[in-house]
């Protein structure tokens, strides 16, 4: 194929010609373009970018690539897409939580990507649980139970895993257009009425500044809304771990703690944000109303319910799932070492090293180096004690769980990643800005 007509527009800065990037985007997904041409175009949008018109066409075609999940009348399909943090574990309460407040989540999930978690190895930390759901099997477990959570495949945006996989070895994973593309493609093609986007930003998120958090959001809340998606981004604090546990069936508990209606504040007020936002783009309520309809699913076991209906759903065995929300570890286990370190001295909670913890339980089999590395579910950390919160002298600041033994250099680093001072005039506060469909038009 042809691609001169497609550079000779991104050079110049202007709009691609559309029936070619519609023609070179399927011949990507058929595997009629070459890689070699493939690759050229990737580092010409790379380097120069491209206009908002080509990205929500891009977005547009990438999700026509492969299947469209469909539905019968009935209520609202949402969904959120976090671009990852340190203890984000959001979705595991949210879709059932969603579920249970009358919403249909067909979620498609990823696996963990350099430090951060990712859903999908979070939920393999439960016996039995299948992520591998075709398209028919997504829309019939929605339809039953209100919610699912299914690993990318390839019958989703086909497109997307042959440019994603090019990117990944040609340096081009870094661009505004192709990652929206990439990201809104997929979630299109769940045939969503509303959209969450949560762009973490900060220390350990892959967006450090306000700046390039704030224009990755608009450039996936505009291509979402140009696919008739109603979006909120909510630009989210990811300088602390979020709530109290790190690591996949450590996140698995806090979430299941969380839906018993106990568990971190921290965790809830993010589900709650997040579930706010899509019950007010799609029933006629407003944030008070949906706020209390969010908490009140969390508080009274109704999430849960549909949590364990959904685990079953994905081939949990129902006795193992009934055992798994009232006894999660019974069904999880722990590691067989935990490693506790103490206060030196009174005072506040200043500061977590929030990368370097995440590093540091990857490095013990939390996340993977490569492709094919094994996860071990039961590596992690707990918090005893979050970011303001008052310590003694000796009290108990964080737990790691771990399988190996440490190092003594390992120990040394481990006593360092909390850090007491004196209390802070702010108290911390998890969301920086939201920007709405409304919000990005000229
Ligand atoms: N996740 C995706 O699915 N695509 C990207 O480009 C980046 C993160």
């Amino acid at each position: 194929m042809n691609i001169e007509p497609l550079l000779s527009a991104i050079l110049s800065g202007e709009s691609q010609p559309p029936t070619h990037l519609v023609a070179f985007v399927n011949g990507v997904a058929e595997g009629s373009v070459d890689l070699d041409t493939a690759t050229q175009w990737l580092k010409a949008v790379h380097q120069h970018g491209c206009t908002r018109e080509d990205t929500v066409l891009l977005t547009q075609t990438m999700r026509a690539s492969g299947a469209i999940l469909t539905w019968p009348e009935g209520p609202p399909v949402v969904d959120k897409h976090s671009t990852g943090g340190v203890g984000d574990k959001m979705s595991l309460m949210l879709a059932p939580a969603l579920a249970a407040c009358g919403c249909r989540v067909p979620m498609l999930a990823g696996r963990g990507l350099g430090h951060t978690g990712g859903t999908i190895d979070k939920l393999e930390a439960i016996p039995g649980f299948k992520c591998q759901l075709t398209p028919e099997e997504m829309v019939e477990a929605v339809q039953s139970v209100g919610c699912c959570i299914a690993v990318q495949n390839q019958a989703i945006a086909p497109a997307d895993g042959v440019l994603y996989a090019l990117r990944d070895v040609t340096d081009t994973i870094d661009s505004l257009p192709l990652i929206t593309a990439s990201i809104v493609s997929k979630k299109a093609a769940e045939g969503l009425e509303a959209l969450v986007l949560d762009v973490k930003v900060g220390e350990a998120a892959f967006m450090k500044t306000l700046d390039d958090a704030r224009a990755l959001a608009v450039s996936m809340v505009e291509a979402a809304t140009g696919l008739g998606i109603k979006t909120e981004a909510q630009l989210t604090d990811m300088n602390a771990p979020i709530g109290t546990h790190i690591g996949n069936a450590l996140e698995v508990m806090e979430s299941i703690e969380v839906m018993q209606g106990l568990g971190s504040a921290d965790t809830r007020e993010l589900v709650v944000l997040q579930g706010t936002a899509l019950l007010t783009m799609t029933m006629e309520i407003g944030a008070a109303e949906a706020e209390q309809r969010m908490r009140t699913v969390l508080n009274n076991g109704a999430a849960l319910d549909v949590f364990q209906a959904m685990c079953v759903q994905q081939g949990v065995d129902p006795s193992v799932a009934s055992a798994l929300v009232t006894d999660p570890q019974s069904v999880l286990g722990r590691a067989p070492h935990q490693t506790t370190i103490l206060a030196k001295e009174a005072g506040h909670v200043a500061s977590f090293q929030t990368m370097a913890m995440a590093q540091f339980a990857r490095s013990h089999g939390a996340g993977r180096f490569h492709l094919d590395d094994m996860i071990d579910p039961l590596v992690g950390f707990v918090l005893h004690r979050t970011l303001g919160s008052p310590v003694t002298k000796n009290e108990p600041l964080l737990t790691f769980h771990h399988t190996r033994p440490l190092e003594a250099e390992e120990m040394s680093r481990l006593v360092q990643f909390v850090s007491v001072g004196s209390p802070s005039s702010t108290p911390p506060t998890r969301l920086v800005m939201r920007i709405q469909s409304s919000q990005t038009k000229p």
